[in-house]
């Protein structure tokens, strides 16, 4: 009777493979899977992005068994694995500084993304989930920051639900309905808590997971913009290609090793990152007849919410800041360049975007500092300068000055 090479495997192995296609799954996936072997820095943020799920997975259970959900309890609770609960400490401290940074990573991620022009034709899928997975990254971060119910949970969460009533006619109810209540109160902890355990880490994994389907289907792009499947050997492998296993895989562990370095300085000696990590409002008890000094947010929404602050109207504010985010989504019909990667793209193209970068950095900075001169207006010269990118992508990138794309990847040994 013929075999497969999965029966012939002696021992527990052969039986499990007998049963569940384990051996099938790593060779498809690891080691027959080519990646681009030019890969730089910039490539180890996605495999970084999953280490940081998964310890805000595993540190989130954790706290979940100590926190106590409600108006009444919430804050005290915090305290108590602060303070009572052995390492409650440091679970907080790896949570708290996980949501940091898992935007840091996803940050980096992103903005690899654009220089190299993972989002264009045949990755637009794959960029698409992925932004779903910021969206919802995002709405975690923002619950999660609420759950602790300190004095900056109260009102950040007051301006941002608030931002919802800008919309017309429906924004009244639909703010009442996100509450729950007339005002922010024990219904919309609650929920917000049983959204942040359950409902959106599990849309985070789905996401994830079409986000790494979607990248297996169309395989990865690299430093150079090439499609290494358009260039095999008479094995039928790509010639600029190397497996993903042991290669990539060690290769990630140098990536790890230095991320876990920053991050346990971090968590071991700076935890509220001087304010920026955790904010010194909230670690006051929720008052809702006393507003902090200055209400901002979280330092990976503040170039969001300087654009809403630059404009006076808030409604436009808020439409501002939504056109922002969501600018990004249509970024592969965009922009019209036939090159990818930033390497071989016009001067002009290099200017946009260097524009770009500076703006949302500028924007990130002065999101953190009070709504007053000079920083409004330097907020409306960074808003102008990070739409410049987007608006004047479609004109000009269909009849750029690209400079020739070699055949092979530029790989120095
Ligand atoms: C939890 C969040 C995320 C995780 C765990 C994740 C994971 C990954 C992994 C493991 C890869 C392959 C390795 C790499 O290219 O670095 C990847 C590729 C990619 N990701 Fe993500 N990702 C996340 C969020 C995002 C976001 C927010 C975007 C942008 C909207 C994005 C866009 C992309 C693109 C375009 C690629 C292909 C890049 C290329 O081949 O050049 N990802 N992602």
């Amino acid at each position: 009777m013929a075999t497969t090479g999965q029966e012939s495997k002696p021992g527990l192995m052969g039986w499990i493979n007998k049963r569940l296609p384990v051996d099938q799954f790593v060779r498809s996936q690891l080691l027959d899977y080519y990646a681009p072997k030019n890969f730089n820095i910039w490539y180890f943020f996605g495999a970084l992005s999953l280490l940081v799920l998964v310890i805000q997975l595993l540190s989130g259970i954790f706290l979940t068994m100590f926190y106590k959900v409600g108006e009444a309890t919430a804050f005290d609770s915090v305290e108590y694995i602060m303070r009572e609960v052995d390492y409650g400490w440091l679970v907080r401290y790896i949570h708290s500084t996980g949501a940091s940074a898992f935007f840091v990573v996803v940050y980096l991620h992103m903005y690899r993304g654009l220089m190299y022009g993972s989002y264009k034709a045949p990755r637009e899928l794959l960029w698409l989930f992925g932004m779903l997975v910021y969206l919802a990254l995002m709405a975690e971060a923002f619950m999660g920051y609420v759950l602790p119910w300190g004095n900056m949970s109260y009102w950040g969460a007051q301006v941002i639900i608030n931002l919802f009533s800008t919309i017309p006619v429906v924004g009244g109810g639909l703010v009442e309905w996100i509450r729950g209540d007339y005002a922010i109160a024990d219904s919309t902890l609650n929920r917000f808590f049983a959204l942040h355990v359950a409902a959106v880490p599990l849309a985070i994994i789905l996401l994830v997971a079409l986000h790494l389907v979607a990248l297996r289907q169309v395989g990865s792009n690299n430093p150079d913009g090439i499609e290494i499947k358009a260039n095999k050997g008479p094995d039928g492998k790509p010639i600029d290609g190397i497996p993903f296993h042991p290669y990539y895989t060690v290769k990630d562990l140098v990536g790890v090793g230095t991320f876990l370095l920053a991050f346990c300085t971090v968590v071991f000696f700076v935890p509220t990152f001087n304010g920026l990590f955790l904010e010194a409002a909230n670690f006051e008890p929720a008052n809702p007849v006393s507003t902090p000094e200055d209400i901002t947010p979280s330092w990976y929404f503040t170039p969001y919410y300087a654009i809403l602050r630059s404009i006076p109207n808030q409604r436009l504010g808020a439409l501002a800041m939504l056109l922002a985010i969501l600018a990004f989504f249509f970024l592969p019909w965009l922009d019209r360049s036939p090159v990818k990667s930033i390497r071989y793209r016009s001067g002009l193209y290099k200017f946009f975007f260097s524009i770009f970068t500076v703006s949302f950095c500028g924007l990130m900075y002065l999101g953190l500092q009070k709504a007053e001169e000079p920083y409004v207006t330097l907020a409306r010269i960074c808003m102008a300068g990070y739409f410049l990118f987007f608006v004047t992508l479609p004109f000009y990138s269909g009849k750029e000055k690209t400079t020739r794309v070699p055949q092979r990847v530029t790989f120095h040994e």
